[in-house]
């Protein structure tokens, strides 16, 4: 085509894609070329689209539009046939990975930065996403970054931007650009895997809710199942427009940033159900009334009851969780005498196990769940299969948990993040502590005896890739755990993470406050990690 554009470029530093693709500050991806080069990257380490269909959308945060502008054009210039785009630049990150799959699409480009604040100063992402509709595998993200370092052009169009506002077709150098409701192919998939009548009838029975969609994505599909389809009061869904800056909140729906559904939920008049959703709609919050359950123990009483909802009635093959969410699923996959696999933190280990047929529902302790519906974990369908088991069981969130540690004991979880601290001072800690780590099998701290410590490794069942130094886990021998990991999502300085469990079989002693049940594991890990001496720090930044 005579219209495309050759363009010289020169590398530029820091492309490197993380756990959830590539995340920085806005003004980084504003520089120049800066959108561009990473997105030549990616086309650079692909092969056979010509002519093939990708799907581009975003979670609506600032810079959305500009940079699927931008990849429209590249998309085209470099021989994609099809590029197809969510109305107005939406598509939450399961909305996407649900196209892909459902138009046999070669690809995605999902622009999100999750639940990271967005606005001209909060951040902004790209990902790729592959065939199957999962992110990238580190195979493809290791080549997109070798090829930023050494990227000297980009193709693209010298065309004007394009309406995305509005539905149809339009040529683009030689490609067709559509532009389709975000909503509806999702929402058909919902309807065949939930008992909407079963769902409509709770509603009907005055059962009531409450979900914020934060002002992010997924607020326009919030509305149109659950006070479309379902039959929920209207004001069921709030926060459902998606905001560029998300009207200025920090959309992660945990217990800070999501704190008044907590206060709600345990206030007089509660709804029957809280919950929530990130920013690109991937994650979920559940909190009952009078009761939040942890997002290790919503994989465990989603994987326990799933079968209730038609599209699992026929079981699962298997349950997936990264290594520092909680055993919770574990023993729920021991009692179905189904695999339990434990993979390293991020969504892309869950692929080959749902491709595999291996793994049905996949969880992570960051309030990820999902199944192999999509190849993300999924914000909506979460809500969606709570809906369909308290339709089908008829007790209350609070009955339901209760029930479930009753069953399979409780397994006391949370994790204490420490934000932006000193890159060099979170190395040091980890290198100090990975150095001890052969030291500590048969040490006594109080009660609690060291029984193994190691540096998580995963070897993929699948395609038999390894990948090594995972997080540092100190297992003890009541079946409590500390495990020290360093974010790969945050974009400024390091965040460490620090996840801690204990294992409580006795019901009598399940209604303890967590920091309390946990509270010798807690101090036993800053002395571990010299975390204070390492940081300057005396507290977590956030403790979920
Ligand atoms: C975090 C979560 C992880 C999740 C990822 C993307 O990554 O911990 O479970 O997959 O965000 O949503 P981290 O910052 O810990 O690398
Ligand atoms: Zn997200």
């Amino acid at each position: 085509m005579s219209m495309i554009k050759t363009v010289a470029t020169t590398p530029i530093a820091g492309q490197k894609p993380g756990t959830s693709g590539l995340r920085k500050k806005v003004p980084v991806f504003q520089a120049p070329h800066y959108v561009e080069n990473f997105v030549q990257a990616i086309f650079d380490s692909l092969e056979g689209f010509a002519g093939k269909t990708l799907v581009v959308g975003g979670d609506g945060r600032y810079f959305n539009r500009e940079a699927i502008q931008i990849v429209l054009r590249m998309a085209a210039a470099n021989g994609f046939g099809r590029v197809v785009v969510g109305r107005g630049g939406i598509l939450s990150t399961p909305a996407a990975s649900n196209l892909i799959r459902s138009l046999g699409a070669f690809g995605g480009i999902v622009l999100s930065a999750s639940h990271n604040p967005g606005g001209p100063d909060g951040d902004f992402g790209i990902k790729y996403n592959i065939g199957n509709g999962g992110p990238a595998p580190e195979k493809i993200t290791d080549a997109v970054f070798a090829r930023t370092t050494t990227i000297d052009r980009y193709l693209t169009l010298a065309t004007p931007d394009l309406d995305l506002d509005r539905i149809g077709e339009v040529a683009l150098g030689g490609a067709t650009v559509s532009v389709v409701d975000p909503v509806a192919a999702y929402r058909d998939l919902m309807a065949r895997l939930f008992d909407f009548d079963a769902i409509r009838a709770l509603f009907a029975s005055g059962f009531t809710m409450r979900f914020d969609a934060m002002s992010a994505v997924t607020g326009p599909y919030a509305k149109a199942i659950l006070e479309g389809d379902l039959g929920a009061a209207p004001g069921t869904v709030i926060n459902g427009e998606p905001l560029p800056d998300f009207g200025g909140h920090h959309p992660d729906p945990n217990l800070v940033h999501a704190k008044h559904l907590l206060d709600l939920a345990f206030s007089a008049g509660a709804p029957d159900l809280c919950a929530a959703s990130d920013g690109d709609g991937d994650r979920n919050l559940i909190i009952g009334r009078n009761r939040f359950v942890t997002p290790s123990d919503r994989l465990a009483l989603l994987a326990a009851n799933a079968h209730l909802a038609p599209g699992y009635k026929a079981g699962l093959a298997g349950i997936a969780r990264s290594m520092p969410t909680s055993g919770a699923a574990d023993r729920v996959a021991a009692k179905l005498g189904i695999g339990c696999y434990e993979t390293p933190t991020g969504w892309k280990y869950f692929g080959n196990l749902l491709d595999a047929g291996l793994a049905t529902i996949c969880g992570e302790e960051s309030a990820g769940t999902g199944s192999d519906h999509v190849r993300e974990k999924d914000g909506l369908w979460a809500v969606l299969l709570w809906l369909n088991i308290l339709a089908v069981r008829r007790q209350g969130v609070d009955e339901i948990v209760r029930e479930h540690w009753a069953t399979y004991g409780r397994n006391y979880y949370s994790r204490h993040d420490y934000e932006e601290v000193a890159s060099d001072g979170a190395n040091a800690m980890m290198a100090d502590l990975r150095a001890a780590l052969p030291s500590l099998p048969g040490r006594r701290f109080g009660d609690l005896v060291v029984a193994s410590a190691d540096d998580f490794a995963y070897h993929d069942p699948v395609d038999h890739s390894d990948s090594r130094n995972q997080g540092l886990r100190i297992l003890f021998a009541d079946g409590s755990r500390i495990v020290f990991r360093l974010s790969g999502t945050g974009t400024a300085g390091a965040t460490i993470r620090i996840y801690i469990e204990r294992f409580e079989p006795d019901p009598a002693r399940h209604e303890q406050e967590t920091q309390a049940a946990l509270a010798d594991l807690v101090s036993l890990a800053g002395e571990l990690s010299a975390i204070r001496r390492h940081t300057g720090r005396d507290a977590p930044t956030v403790i979920t």
